[in-house]
């Protein structure tokens, strides 16, 4: 959700505020701030409806000489895009950026009677009030007592008009990294906006309040104590977190799969085995749990269906798929011998986070799947297992798919040997085959024009649907998701025996049906409801592997992706679903990597 930054430093305020916003963008991009201290100690404040963009241009007519500021990029979750209630909220003393929801926003309204005297709609700016009520010139104390009162989520970055030079941070679940480098000191909501300065970094404890100033970044506890934070490394390099020539990040990070693939999977081979030492996952653990509970949302929640597709059938164990933000609502039944495995690519989604939390109080022992160091879901899970995907910044995901269905796929893999399900040969040919799919990615992406050109017959239909059986079925969801997020095409997925009761009614001439057919015990009866829908005029594109012969007349566009067993057309399959999706964006002249309403880093209920 939204985008936080502070500095303070010898730099120019402004543009390094401006420069990690563009940064943060991703996080939400419907209205843009910023705060700072002028030279000589007054706050100035611009806000923007809009874009980052928006805001730097009123900026750079106005340019501010500062060395302290806030900034702040906003996904309206509390009162409508307006500049109003855009951040950062000033109220008296206290300049206020924040992430995350105030839950008793209205019994701090009542208390402080703030009612006659705010100006938007925010919980922020209430909070922001409450603290300006308690402030007494003491900023630990104030902060300390506003956070007793208050029930939420939050990241606060926080100015005291009488002291100039400082910033001061505070957050519950909401995330917060923290940098000191030569050039001064940092604060943000991700790594991406610190790592043009530095690649060490801290993650903020929570409960645990920050203060920066041009000379230090220092970390007391609520009650003052001053604590030494745990510096943290990043892996990513700027470069990482830049378009590098591609027109835009999504094209980036799909053409980066083949390399991340590896990059996840070839750490943890030990003589062509999985090996997860490194993460001190136990193999008694693997061997002894009785049923698997895999929990996520979004892509992510698509990556353990395909998962699930790979685990049950051979591991004769029960796995079930829940969305993370039903998990809660549906009186799971886990316990100590329910293994968990929660999936997210940012590792800071709360519905995640809160069912991460349930599993736990249950006594399930959890496993994430994350792709982003020393974040929350990390933090608190027995066990982790990172990605390697690098940062991803399209907010459609892709990348993150792919490594997070090869972490998993690598995860049955030491299970099944444990297990005895695989014999060491059997598991040594499954880790070969894995890798090897990074090579057919490769095919795949080479084969982006064709694909370019196939998009132009579906992209101004209004409604698109993707059919496939078994685990082309669990392809099939992303397919569509990935479709509607960012091209707007309405697009639904249907596990293709499923049509004919109820849906096969919307299919009539040119509608786009993308059948998947790549799992050969189920082709035949695939290509049957493929006829049927034939026979009622869709435009057929049919994704198979090339070693397979079908009739011509089955569809309009063939896409052939390179022979593979069952278990491995995910991957190919996803670049080129991904790879329509984009052209569809593209093709409609689209924002392709900020699509409208949506934000990467989902942080609210
Ligand atoms: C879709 C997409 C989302 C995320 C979901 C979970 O392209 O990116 O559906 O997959 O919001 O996010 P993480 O993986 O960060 O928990």
């Amino acid at each position: 959700m939204c985008g936080i930054i502070g500095y303070c430093g010898p730099l120019d305020a402004q543009k390094v505020l401006l420069d990690g916003l563009t940064q943060l963008e991703y996080r939400g991009y419907d209205s843009a701030g910023i705060a700072l201290f002028d030279e000589k100690s007054r706050i100035h404040f611009i806000k923007k409806t809009g874009k980052v963009a928006a805001l730097r241009q009123v900026c750079e007519e106005t340019p501010i000489l500062s060395h302290c500021g806030i900034g702040h990029t906003r996904w309206a979750t509390h009162g409508g895009v307006t500049g109003e209630n855009a951040h950062p909220h000033i109220v008296g003393r206290v300049t206020m950026i924040h992430n995350g929801i105030i839950e008793n926003y209205q019994y701090l309204t009542e208390k402080y009677r703030l009612g006659e005297r705010l100006h938007s709609q925010t919980d922020t700016e209430v909070a922001a009030a409450a603290l300006n009520e308690i402030y007494d010139g003491e900023p630990f104390e104030a902060i300390r007592e506003l956070l007793s009162q208050l029930e939420g989520s939050y990241a606060f970055c926080i100015m005291f008009e009488d002291r100039p030079g400082e910033i001061y941070a505070v957050r519950n679940v909401s995330p917060l990294v923290a940098a000191h480098m030569g050039s001064g000191a940092m604060i943000a909501s991700d790594l991406t906006a610190l790592l043009p300065y530095s690649k060490k970094y801290f993650v903020v404890p929570e409960e645990q309040i920050v203060k920066l100033t041009a000379y230090s970044v220092s970390l007391y506890t609520l009650d003052g104590k001053k604590e030494a934070p745990e510096l943290l490394e990043a892996s990513w390099n700027t470069d990482a977190a830049m378009k590098n020539g591609f027109e835009h990040f999504m094209l980036k990070e799909i053409h980066e799969q083949p390399e991340v693939l590896k990059k996840t999977l070839v750490p943890r081979l030990n003589k062509g085995l999985p090996d997860f030492s490194d993460e001190k996952l136990p193999d008694s653990l693997l061997k002894e749990v009785s049923s698997i509970r895999i929990i996520a949302c979004g892509t992510a929640m698509h990556a353990g269906i395909v998962a699930r597709s790979l685990i049950e059938p051979r591991l004769r164990i029960p796995v079930t798929v829940s969305i993370a933000s039903e998990f809660r609502y549906e009186e799971p039944l886990i316990d100590e011998k329910t293994l968990t495995i929660v999936i997210s690519q940012s590792g800071e989604t709360i519905d995640t986070l809160a069912a991460l939390r349930l599993a736990k109080e249950r006594h399930s022992p959890v496993i994430s799947i994350v792709n982003v160091k020393g974040s929350t879901i990390a933090r608190e899970s027995d066990y982790v297992i990172y990605t390697h995907g690098g940062p991803e910044i399209a907010v459609a995901s892709t990348k993150a798919y792919t490594v997070q269905i090869a972490a998993l796929y690598l995860l049955f893999c030491r299970m099944a040997l444990v297990r005895r399900v695989y014999s060491e040969d059997h598991a040594r040919r499954f880790t070969e085959s894995l890798l090897a799919c990074a090579s057919a990615m490769e095919t795949m992406i080479r084969q982006k024009d064709t694909i370019n050109e196939l998009v132009t017959h579906i992209v101004n239909c209004p409604d698109a649907f993707f059919i496939g059986r078994g685990m082309d079925y669990a392809f099939s969801l992303e397919g569509a998701l990935k479709l509607k997020e960012i091209s707007y095409i309405h697009a639904e997925a249907y596990a293709a025996g499923e049509l004919k009761h109820g849906t096969i009614a919307l299919i009539t001439d040119h509608v786009p049906v993308i059948a998947i057919a790549t799992q050969k015990p189920i082709l035949a009866k695939t290509v049957s409801n493929i006829r049927e829908i034939r026979a009622r005029g869709a435009y057929v594109v049919l994704l198979m592997t090339e070693d397979e012969t079908l009739e011509e007349s089955l569809a309009d566009v063939f896409v052939r992706i390179p022979k593979l067993d069952d278990k491995f057309t995910v991957f190919p399959i996803a670049v080129v679903l991904q790879l329509i999706a984009y052209y569809a964006s593209v093709q409609k002249g689209l924002d392709v990597d900020q699509p409208r309403n949506l934000a990467k880093s989902v942080t609210v209920e």
